[in-house]
């Protein structure tokens, strides 16, 4: 038996969760915690609501609730939330337990005294009128270099100077545009940099997908040391310093370990937690979105790499892309969302699940459709898994005395089909062992597919007219109710309720409890079947277009407050927009397509990239400040947008005639790419 601990990221309790979410980290992890323990392993299955963090002050202040208020009345919807969707959740804690603050603040020494941690008194930024420090990205002023003055934070975007921002001249908040002046603070800083080799060894030997290992790497090249405080009274308190409190993507994560103490309490053995968190030979596999994957991949990892106690690394890090709404994110400000109440009043937990599950965001961005959640309830569902159920057992019902009958001599079609059904349980096995859901959904339905074609074909409503037939009747039904328990079987880590009713229908008064067990052993021959009832009704049109048509109609008075998880970020922003241009001014900017022939890095430059491009008439050299975020090799043939009358610029040395279009949130930086037009093209 292994031992199998499964986190999902802990979610704010700054809002309702969503479907978005769900898709991300929640069900994933709960397939997977619901399979292994079919499977007889020990599977402890933990999460919690993430309560600390500027994200939460400021919505509580929107709201006009205390921060307690306010992370108590989300806690208490997103628990709810889990549990109306199945979410086998062993423990759903909080990071405002007691109980966290002594396990963070215990990690914090750990890390101090094994000098991993240092105090720097530096100058700052600091706005009177907003009352608060700035970081660097919420900063303009003038570049001492250039003279630029929209220069912003950290580098000028003109001459690519970088600098402290406490170097600009006549700093700005970027926000108010209030001037700001220099003020010293004090501040623990968690030295990531010392951590460098050993997070590369370790995570060289992991065989995680390729952009989350490719993605931890850019991290850990340039780790720095980070600001691990804060100044706020909401968080975890920073020991022998009054009015600060831990930044909250260091407590955050230690509240999966501190969850676990939660529930070891609550279950009467207080160091249980230790057998997981402890000990070598546990599996901890983390379920999370992409937007989380540094903390887990890099930070959290260099954290724990700094205790005294042995604990656990993740094994497995199945990061899923994002999970969108009819092509839009999900955002209750806007209305883009769906009703959770309204949901749940007409359609039962395993729509949603099974729809999520089929559309899982594994490999690329994915979303929920009204439309294709009417296709997967009644074409799949009902249509095909349903249905095949549903009609056999009828079926034996009527014919057999109401138990299952007998199997006799085969035929090549019924060892095939047998030998079919158990392939298909092997396939499942392997996706659900493999993290693809879309896979074992996708075997689920081809299972109910070979149920049904197999049962046309065997034709027993002709097999039942002729007495002569009745051995050949009786073999086909008992065939089709192998299965059915099939179906029931690997159905489950998906659609638990669904699952565990077939497994009942079937005579059965027992859990779905044993894979292997259910797998191997045949559903006995005389078990008495109870009375058949249908399983999923059919969605409606008109409550599909009902659906559609409420998306976009009822905004939420306060927009949510986004906080991009860079490593640390001082606060959340919305960066204001600019004053507005006249058309004309607009039009003086060209646009143009242009197509990447060779890039290399600029020698001495850890953000620059040469750069020589095709504009279809001509070719040139551009210096580019994305060296970050792309090997060189990645860019070749790609047709990126470039200002093309840009007045030429020296830049380390290179001339640089024009300037490649990006656009970046935090850490993160995507290219805005052509596909089809030619190098050249006028974008306008
Ligand atoms: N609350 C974060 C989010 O929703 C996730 C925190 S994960 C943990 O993005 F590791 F910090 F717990
Ligand atoms: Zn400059």
């Amino acid at each position: 038996m292994r031992r199998i601990l499964i986190t999902a990221a802990l979610p704010y309790a700054n809002g309702p969760q969503h479907f978005g979410h769900l898709a991300g980290a929640y069900l994933p992890g709960d397939c997977y915690a619901r399979f292994e323990r079919l499977r007889g392993n020990d599977v402890l299955y933990i999460c919690g609501s993430d309560e600390h963090g500027v994200a939460i002050t400021l919505s509580a202040d929107l709201a006009k609730r205390s921060p307690k208020e306010h992370v108590d009345l989300f806690h208490a919807i997103n628990k709810d939330f889990f549990e109306k969707l199945n979410i086998s959740f062993d423990h759903f804690s909080r990071t405002t337990w007691p109980g966290h603050i002594a396990t963070t603040q215990s990690i914090f020494h750990a890390l101090k005294e094994n000098g991993y941690i240092i105090a720097k008194t530096e100058n700052h930024l600091y706005s009177e009128t907003e009352k608060r420090f700035l970081a660097d990205r919420y900063v303009v002023g003038t570049c001492p270099k250039c003279g630029f003055e929209e220069a912003r934070g950290d580098e000028c975007q003109r001459c690519a100077a970088s600098y402290e921002s406490t170097d600009l001249k006549n700093p700005r908040s970027k926000l108010t545009g209030s001037p700001l002046s220099v003020r010293p603070s004090e501040h623990l800083y968690l030295r990531f940099d010392l951590f460098k080799d050993r997070l590369k060894e370790w995570i060289e030997k992991k065989n995680w997908k390729e952009n989350v290992v490719r993605f931890a790497m850019s991290y850990i090249n340039d780790l720095k040391m980070r600001a691990i405080t804060r100044d706020s009274d909401w968080g975890i308190p920073v020991p022998d310093m009054p009015g600060k409190v831990f930044y909250v993507w260091f407590d955050a994560p230690i509240g999966y370990i501190s969850a676990t103490q939660d529930w070891a309490q609550k279950i009467g053995k207080p160091d249980r937690w230790k057998e997981y968190w402890l000990s070598p030979d546990t599996e901890l596999v983390q379920f999370l979105g992409k937007d989380n994957i540094p903390f887990h991949a890099v930070f959290f990892p260099a954290m724990l790499m700094g205790q005294n106690l042995p604990y656990k690394l993740p094994d497995q890090l199945p990061a899923n892309e994002f999970f969108m709404l009819e092509g839009r994110q999900f955002s209750k400000s806007d209305g883009w969302t769906i009703d959770m109440d309204d949901f749940f009043s007409k359609y039962t937990p395993d729509l949603a699940r099974y729809t999520i599950a089929a559309n899982a965001p594994e490999t690329a961005d994915a979303e929920f459709s009204w439309k294709d959640f009417q296709m997967r309830c009644n074409a799949e569902l009902l249509g095909k898994f349903g249905n095949f159920v549903h009609r056999v057992l009828v079926f034996a019902k009527q014919h057999c005395a109401g138990t299952v009958p007998p199997k006799h001599e085969l035929n090549e079609r019924d060892r095939q089909f047998l030998e079919d059904i158990r392939k298909l349980i092997c396939e499942a096995e392997a996706a659900f062992v493999d993290f693809h859901l879309r896979k074992a959904t996708q075997i689920l339905m081809e299972l109910a597919q070979l149920g049904n074609v197999y049962f046309e074909h065997r034709k027993p409503w002709k097999l039942a007219k002729n007495p002569e037939t009745g051995k050949e009747l009786e073999t086909t039904l008992n065939c089709c109710i192998q299965c059915i328990k099939a179906l029931a079987l690997i159905s489950f880590p998906i659609v638990p309720d669904a699952a565990q009713k077939i497994w009942n229908q079937l005579g059965y008064h027992s859990a779905i409890d044993q894979w292997a067990k259910i797998r191997d052993t045949d559903v006995p021959t005389n078990q008495k079947l109870p009375e058949p009832y249908v399983l999923f009704r059919k969605v409606e049109d008109e409550e599909i277009t009902a659906q559609i048509e409420k998306l976009g109609k009822s905004k939420a008075l306060h927009k949510e407050v986004v906080v991009k998880t860079e490593f640390p970020v001082a606060d959340p922003i919305i960066e204001p927009l600019k004053t507005s241009i006249d058309f004309d001014l607009f039009q003086k900017m060209d646009l143009r397509i242009a197509q990447v022939l060779e890039a290399t890095k600029v020698p001495k430059s850890k953000k620059l990239l040469k750069l020589l491009v095709d504009l279809g008439f001509e070719k040139r050299t551009v210096v580019s400040g994305i060296a970050q975020h792309f090997e060189p090799e990645q860019l070749i043939g790609k047709k990126v947008i470039l200002v093309a009358n840009l007045a030429p610029a020296t830049i380390m040395g290179i001339e640089s005639r024009g300037m490649v279009l990006a656009s970046h949130s935090g850490a993160l930086l995507e290219l805005p790419q052509i596909q089809g037009l030619p190098a050249g093209s006028v974008v306008s």
